[in-house]
């Protein structure tokens, strides 16, 4: 790290909507390696602070409001506390944690606007937008449903279709609807204030393309393509009744727009924290300010909020370095809030006390840097098991209860230092090195599987000098090997600070340290000859089958409810002529057996009465029947399809099943017997 131009640094963090708790995917994107570099800077005795807080403003808190008959208030107030009581619980170390209903923040968004305002730096402009009559306000394109223009699904929204993925106007849907009242919305005209970033077009260009090619390439290359693009003004005002109000004279029933406020909450946040010196960290070209987001917020870091510091003027310093992120998947699929697709962590906590940093650990070993990335349980679990307990624990715990057996948990000194101590010294310094290489450039992965090449050092170094051999023979050895040994476990305290610090605490009271600084690092005086070792403690547990089989059951569950209440009906098919659906000879058929298909988990065979005699068919629902509940039950099928070979069996027709919401399959049954051979018209 060149730090000889920064005397402190600014660390913010994405401030999450008090809309919903934090999931899995906040904390990989943004909180935990905000929370790894701010540790680590600390360590190294830098001067750092780091920001956060709740987004609090925004039409879907409106909306959430709206649905539990409650104020935007009192919904922000629920999830602020559980967000802020969560990050606590995980050991998150922000500085400051308020939130964008603060008062502080009222007046500086406040201020911040009226200084543009006044400065002739915003643009109004009249534009026509929907509105729903019956409700009495205007609707965001979000919030207007249809069908799709493009694809012709139903239900798609009115900034997008997610079934076809096109960027649709809420205008080109066809019978649009707002999405909470159900009302036919109305074209209405209106006007807002526009931050004209073609303006800006020039400077932002030449301080990102020419001045920060060492940013994330996914960082740069978005930026790129809109500044290519380029730059249109955007509103930063909307007619809404949650908000921070335009601070202009006859702008009633108008806010700030939630992107306008939402960034200048940072400043805001550090006024809190810092009310005197604020300033230093905003405005002081020696201070490095660091932005953590995830990928969906790029544009409005890198182009939009730039934009309004410099429209600002008055000193106001840009972000040094926007390390953002990629997305984390859940088990293969996007993480939701709104259909509950995710592993909240409030839930997590309560579920799994004392394993903050098995998930700090997972979060950071799989973390989406450089692309989309999945979090599955049984990676959870294998991590944990393979790599904290077999790697981590298993090599402190070999050294700690060494130490107890010959030592009587006293520290020995080390003698004289044979080859393998001093390669082991030596290696730890390039773990060292490496290490810090790959914090100061937020590669924060990478610099974990460093941190784990010390626990990794310490099993080979103890298999290799074996000192349970020698300890009848030669305990001077010994004494030096445990040292060495004890050394390692001391520089993981240390090395594992920022990743898992609730480890890093136990370990460095069982090892008697005092307060750690990175600067030990490698060093072989971490921990002091003569220190009484506490008694060994586990500093991770194994997690069975048992102990992730609940969370495993409930996303399935939830993976269910959702494929019920998104399901949609197929849009119609083509039109067939009525004689070729004549053609089709459907029939009623009594089932006289059914059997499973061996080895074909999703078949089973029906010997069917047919009304001319016996006839076999293979129809794919073993998953959704038992053979015992069909036989006797009476079918539809296809009696003049050409007959088909499934697993080596003849099958001569189709049984018909409906499909359900769920993906599951339910056969049709006529509703009164019926002899079998009955034609179905
Ligand atoms: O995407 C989000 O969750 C936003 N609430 C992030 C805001 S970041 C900042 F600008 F405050
Ligand atoms: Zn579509």
């Amino acid at each position: 790290m060149d730090n000889k131009h920064f005397k402190r640094t600014l660390i913010t963090t994405a401030l999450p909507y008090a809309n919903g708790p934090v999931h899995i995917g906040h904390l990989a994107g943004v909180y935990v390696p905000a929370d790894i570099y701010a540790r680590y800077l600390r360590l190294r005795g830098e001067d750092v602070v780091m920001v956060g807080g709740s987004d609090e403003h925004g039409v879907p808190i409106t909306i959430r409001a709206r649905k539990e008959g409650i104020t935007p208030q009192d919904v922000v107030d629920r999830y602020h506390k559980i967000i802020k009581d969560s990050f606590e619980g995980l050991g998150i170390s922000f500085d400051v944690y308020s939130r964008t209903t603060s008062e502080t923040h009222a007046e500086t968004a406040s201020e911040f606007f009226r200084h543009l305002y006044d400065n002739g730096e915003f643009v109004e402009k009249p534009s026509m937008q929907f509105y729903d009559e019956g409700a009495g306000r205007f609707v965001t394109d979000r919030n207007v449903v249809g069908e799709c223009p493009v694809c012709h699904a139903q239900g798609a929204y009115g900034d997008q279709c997610e079934k076809c993925g096109s960027s649709l106007n809420a205008t080109e849907l066809i019978n649009p609807r707002c999405a909470e009242t159900g009302n036919v919305p109305v074209l209405r005209e209106t006007y807002h204030w526009y931050l004209p970033l073609d303006r800006w077009q020039d400077t932002l260009s030449k301080w990102i393309l020419d001045g920060h090619k060492e940013w994330k390439t996914n960082v740069y290359g978005q930026c790129k393509s809109w500044i290519d693009l380029g730059l249109q003004p955007r509103a930063v005002t909307r007619d809404l009744d949650w908000g921070i109000p335009v601070p202009v004279e006859g702008a009633d029933g108008k806010v700030l727009y939630v992107w306008f406020d939402a960034p200048i909450g940072y400043i805001s946040n550090t006024k809190e924290l810092l009310p005197d010196t604020w300033q230093t960290y905003w405005k002081d070209p020696e201070t490095r300010i660091i932005n953590f987001i995830g990928k969906d917020n790029i544009v409005f870091h890198c182009i939009i909020f730039p934009a309004m510091l410099l429209a600002y003027g008055d000193g106001y310093q840009l972000p040094d370095n926007v390390p953002a992120n990629e997305f984390l998947n859940l088990e293969g699929d996007k993480i939701s809030t709104s259909r509950n697709w995710a592993v909240w962590l409030h839930e997590y906590l309560a579920d799994m006390p004392g394993k903050q940093d098995v998930l700090r650990y997972v979060l950071t070993a799989n973390a989406p840097e450089t692309k989309d990335n999945d979090f599955t349980w049984r990676d959870f679990q294998a991590r944990n098991n393979n790599e904290l307990v077999a790697i981590l624990g298993n090599f402190v715990n070999r050294a700690m209860v060494l130490t107890h057996k010959y030592f009587d948990g006293i520290v020995p000194a080390a003698g004289d230092l044979a080859q393998a101590d001093k390669d082991a010294l030596a290696e730890m310094e390039s773990i060292k090195s490496a290490l810090s290489e790959s914090l100061d450039t937020f590669h924060f992965r990478d610099a974990l599987r460093e941190a784990m090449n010390f626990a990794r050092l310490g099993n080979k170094y103890l298999q290799e000098t074996e000192p349970w051999k020698l300890a009848k023979t030669d305990m001077g050895r010994v004494a030096t090997i445990l040292n060495i040994a004890l050394q390692i476990c001391g520089n993981i305290a240390v090395a594992f600070e920022p990743f898992m610090p609730f480890m890093s605490e136990k370990l460095s009271r069982m090892l008697g340290m005092g307060n750690m600084t990175w600067n030990e690092l490698a060093t072989a005086d971490v921990v002091k000859a003569g220190t009484e070792l506490s008694a060994p403690e586990l500093l991770f547990e194994k997690i069975d089958d048992e102990g992730i089989r609940p969370q495993i059951e409930r996303l399935e569950r939830i993976k269910k409810e959702n494929q019920i209440n998104n399901w949609h009906a197929e849009p119609q098919a083509p039109d067939v002529d009525f004689d070729t659906f004549c053609r089709a000879d459907l029939r009623v058929g009594t089932v006289l057996d059914c059997q499973k298909v061996p080895k074909a988990d999703k078949l089973l065979q029906f010997t069917i009465d047919d009304g001319l005699g016996q006839r076999t068919i293979v129809s794919g629902i073993a998953q959704y029947y038992q053979p015992e509940q069909l036989k006797g039950k009476q079918v539809v099928f296809i009696a003049n399809l050409p007959p088909r070979k499934l697993r080596g069996i003849t099958s001569q027709g189709m049984i018909l099943s409906a499909l359900n919401a769920d993906g599951s399959l339910t056969v049709i049954s006529p509703d009164a017997p019926i002899t079998p051979g009955a034609q179905v018209k």
